[in-house]
Parts: structure tokens; C-alpha cells; sequence
């Protein structure tokens, strides 16, 4: 039986950069594999490249070598394949929170109407009644957040990119975004990659985790999160979930530079 390719498939793929003191290895051969409909973590510490494969996936960066491909085809390069919820969240600061949803499915050609009746019922939905026709500026960090996650949902493609979205937020917040998220992608059944510094927040969230280490940037281990959904937050207190937390750390703490030692 022939079986359908992954829905996205990053093929060993390597990044370095030219800088003003020569060339710098960002990415040595990565490679992801990733079903449809699945949510995957990428951790790892600051600099070992999980942007620069975001910007890869999203066609934004040429990789030194290596391919990207979704459903199997060839994207290397194409922009406009996935939809990308940068670091930052840049929501236009001129546009209400309604026009800054639609902005996705204005740049795909959607009519205005139809763009913003489907934003409206989804704002209504999802948290943001009566934030409809406010400006991004006198909105909470959490509120800004989910604006910027609609917009990014409802770029019609099937894979998103979620770029560290809840790392500015208090952890109160932090919290009720998890379990937001969790709504949102059960209900879109979008396939997910997703960026943290948070362990917990990897593991509790995902389908796999993928642990990766730095200078240069690679990937460590690809951990498989077996534990049941729904999730409720006690999961995080099972001997499973404590056990694989004590992998993912033990994995970053040996692959960290040591530190210098105190004079
Ligand atoms: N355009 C660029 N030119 C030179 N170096 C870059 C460029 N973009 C990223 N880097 C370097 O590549 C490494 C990985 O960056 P990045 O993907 O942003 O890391 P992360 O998102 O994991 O914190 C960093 O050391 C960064 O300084
Ligand atoms: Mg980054």
C-alpha cells in the first residue's frame, strides 16, 4: 500500500550565513517529519536556529542546502504556503483588531465583506467580543495575542507557524492561552509548529517534541508525547509527564556551554 507523504517534510536541511567576519553554521542537517493535523514543539535555547527553520518552512530564507516539502511537493522557497505568526506580533497599530485579523485573507483575495464576516463570528467565538473595533494599542498582551493567532489561522493554508506566541505573557495568561490554543486547533484541525522556551508548555501542548542544541543549531532528540487527550492541567503532575520533562532538561542542560567559572 503506498502511503501519503508527511504534510510537511524538512529534508536535511542546513543554514549558514555570511557575516562581516566570515560565515557563520546556523543549522547543520535538519530533518523533520511531520504528519498532518499534528501539533509539534520545537525547544531549544535561544540561538540554535528555531527561527531561522520558521523562516525557512515559510519560504522566507533560501536554505543553504536541503528541501522543504508539503504534501510531499517541493516548497523550498515558496512564499505563501503556510501561515507564519512571527516572534513579534505586529498587528498594524492603524487597523482595528477586526482589519488586522482579515489581513491573511485580504492578501489571499477574499472579499472584504465575506473577510470580515467570517473574522466577526470568529472574534465572537474565540474571546474577542466586543474587541472587535478596538485598536491594538489598548489591548492586553493576551487579547493582542489571540488577534494575532485568528489572523494567522485564517491565512487558508494547513500548516501555521507559531513563533514563541505566549513567551512576553504573564504565566496566569500563559495558562488560559494554552488551553485557548488547544480549543482553536481541535476545532481547525490545522497542523501545528510551535516555538517555546518552555518545557512544560512544549510537552503539555504537543503530538512530539523536538529538542535541539546550538552552535550549531541541530536537533538533539524527537520525543514522542504519548499522553492522553484531552489534557487537563494535573497531567503535569504524572510520573509520565515529569519523567519526559526530566529528559527534555536533562537533554538542554548537557548540550548548554558550560558556564565561567566564578573568579
Ligand atoms: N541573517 C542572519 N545573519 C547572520 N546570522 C544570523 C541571521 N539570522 C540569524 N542568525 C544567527 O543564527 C542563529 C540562529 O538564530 P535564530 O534562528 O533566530 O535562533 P532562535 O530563534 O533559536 O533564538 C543565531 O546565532 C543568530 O544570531
Ligand atoms: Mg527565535
Amino acid at each position: 500500500m503506498l502511503s501519503s507523504p508527511p504534510k510537511l517534510y524538512v529534508d536535511n536541511v542546513c543554514m549558514t550565513f555570511k557575516t562581516a567576519t566570515g560565515v557563520f553554521e546556523a543549522l547543520v542537517p535538519v530533518t523533520l517529519s511531520i504528519p498532518s493535523g499534528r501539533f509539534v514543539s520545537l525547544i531549544g535555547p535561544s540561538g540554535c536556529g528555531k527561527s531561522t527553520i520558521f523562516n525557512i518552512i515559510a519560504g522566507l530564507l533560501e536554505p543553504t542546502a536541503g528541501k522543504v516539502l508539503i504534501d510531499g511537493v517541493d516548497a523550498t522557497g515558496t512564499i505563501g504556503r503556510v501561515g507564519y505568526m512571527l516572534q513579534k506580533d505586529l498587528l498594524l497599530p492603524w487597523r482595528s483588531v477586526l482589519d488586522n485579523v482579515i489581513l491573511g485573507m485580504e492578501i489571499q483575495g477574499v472579499p472584504l465583506r465575506e473577510a470580515r464576516e467570517r473574522a466577526l463570528s470568529l472574534l465572537q467565538r474565540y474571546g474577542l467580543s466586543g474587541f472587535e473595533y478596538l485598536y491594538p494599542s489598548t489591548l492586553s498582551g493576551g487579547m493582542r495575542q489571540r488577534a494575532a493567532l485568528l489572523r494567522t489561522l485564517l491565512f487558508d493554508t494547513d500548516i501555521i507557524l507559531l513563533d514563541e506566541p505566549f513567551g512576553a505573557l504573564d504565566a496566569q495568561t500563559k495558562l488560559q492561552m494554552q488551553e485557548w490554543l488547544m480549543q482553536l486547533w481541535s476545532d481547525f484541525g490545522k497542523t501545528v509548529l510551535f516555538v517555546t522556551h518552555d518545557v512544560e508548555e512544549a510537552i503539555y501542548l504537543s503530538d512530539e517534541v523536538h529538542v535541539m542544541g546550538t552552535r550549531p543549531g541541530c536537533i538533539l532528540e524527537s520525543i514522542l508525547i504519548m499522553l492522553p487527550r484531552p489534557r487537563v492541567r494535573t497531567s503535569s503532575l504524572t510520573p509520565e509527564f515529569i519523567a519526559i520533562k526530566e529528559h527534555c532538561l536533562n537533554l538542554l542542560t548537557a548540550s548548554a556551554p558550560a558556564l565561567p567559572e566564578a573568579a
